[in-house]
């Protein structure tokens, strides 16, 4: 193992930078060759490689997105573009990979491994839903940037004595609502791992107002569909005005905190130390506070639970 390339695909998320450097710099401290891949798999079949020096990754720690670029890549899906991915790869003496990305990015190495390429992956994602891991590159970061968006729609919301709902990202997922939204103080919190009740929210906006609150706030993931058609449905269902804040691609901006920094320095430095002592296959995760691996099969076909007991805490936090 001489050379390690690294790439970054599918949906870029604050820290992937971190890992990067992490793998670059781990590289070469074991005297290893690190080479960057551009546009995560089209790069592979593009041949967009290029060998990272130290000062190649420096001043990145701090910033969000990923240097390398990133994107989606169908043709990387068919057989063939695997083959000249392998290809390539075989070409520029590239002897194992490091694919930092979501679910969809895991499934792609593992086929590079299936073809004898030995891969790790290194969870990045802010949506949290890579199973087997507690934490991935990148949700911190997005919760925060969450929960200071929340905060400042409080203000607005207290002022109008007003009901607003806040669309967070999370197609599949709830964590960003779920930690947001208890991090945030809300009266209901909507994930598309549970069904609601509208009749809840509602009594629960209500109960809210007969008391005397100023302000109502509902998180919701955008997997439970558009906020524009809960915020129909509680006005014609009760009459109640309300507001919606859609934050959209807000959440996969900006500088990482040091949680971030943290996890991917850990992960990206360990997914060389895998390969260079032959153990791929895997993806790098955090368990017990500890970064440690799972199997690749493991991290694909598995379901993360969300937080059940999260879930609970915030329903009876925001009575
Ligand atoms: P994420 O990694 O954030 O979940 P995607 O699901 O969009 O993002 O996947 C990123 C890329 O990974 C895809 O564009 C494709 O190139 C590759 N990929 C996803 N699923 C597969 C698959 N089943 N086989 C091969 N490559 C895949
Ligand atoms: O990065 C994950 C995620 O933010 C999902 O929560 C969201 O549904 C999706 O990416 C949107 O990504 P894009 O706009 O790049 O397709």
């Amino acid at each position: 193992m001489e050379k390690i390339g690294v790439l970054t695909s599918g949906g870029d998320a604050p820290g992937m930078n971190a890992a990067i450097r992490a793998a670059v710099r781990r590289c070469i401290y074991l005297n290893k060759k690190a080479v960057g891949i551009y546009y995560g798999f089209k790069g592979l079949i593009e041949n967009n490689f290029k060998e990272l020096k130290i000062g190649d990754v420096g001043d990145v720690l701090q910033r969000g997105g990923t240097v390398l670029s990133t994107a989606r890549c169908d043709k990387f899906k068919s057989e063939e573009g695997q083959k000249t991915a392998l290809y390539n790869l075989n070409e520029a003496n590239i002897d194992g990979l490091i694919v930092i990305g979501g679910d969809g990015s895991f499934r792609g190495a593992k086929k590079l491994g299936e073809l004898g390429f030995p891969v790790v992956g290194v969870p990045g994602t802010i949506d949290n839903d890579i199973p087997n891991t507690e934490l991935t590159i990148g949700f911190d970061t997005a919760v925060n940037t969450v929960i200071e968006t929340i905060d400042k729609i409080r203000d607005t919301a207290t002022s109008h004595e007003r009901i607003f709902i806040i669309e967070v990202m999370g197609r599949d997922s709830g964590n960003i609502a779920l930690w947001a939204g208890t991090a945030g103080g809300a009266e209901s919190i909507l994930i598309p791992e549970q069904e609601y009740d509208i009749d809840v929210v509602i009594n629960k906006i209500l109960k809210g107002i007969n008391r005397g609150k100023k302000h109502s706030i509902i998180v919701a993931a955008e997997g439970v569909g558009p906020a524009s058609k809960l915020s129909n449905t509680i006005k014609e269902k009760a009459g109640l005005e309300n507001r919606v804040s859609v934050l959209g691609h807000v959440q996969r901006g900006g500088s990482p905190t040091a949680r971030d920094r943290i996890l991917g320095s850990c992960m990206g430095a360990k997914a060389v130390d895998q390969l260079v002592n032959n153990t791929a296959g895997v993806a790098i995760v955090k368990n017990n506070g500890k970064i440690t691996t799972a199997n690749l099969d493991e991290v694909i076909f598995g379901k993360k639970a969300f937080s059940k007991e999260l879930l609970v805490l915030n329903n009876s936090l925001s009575i």
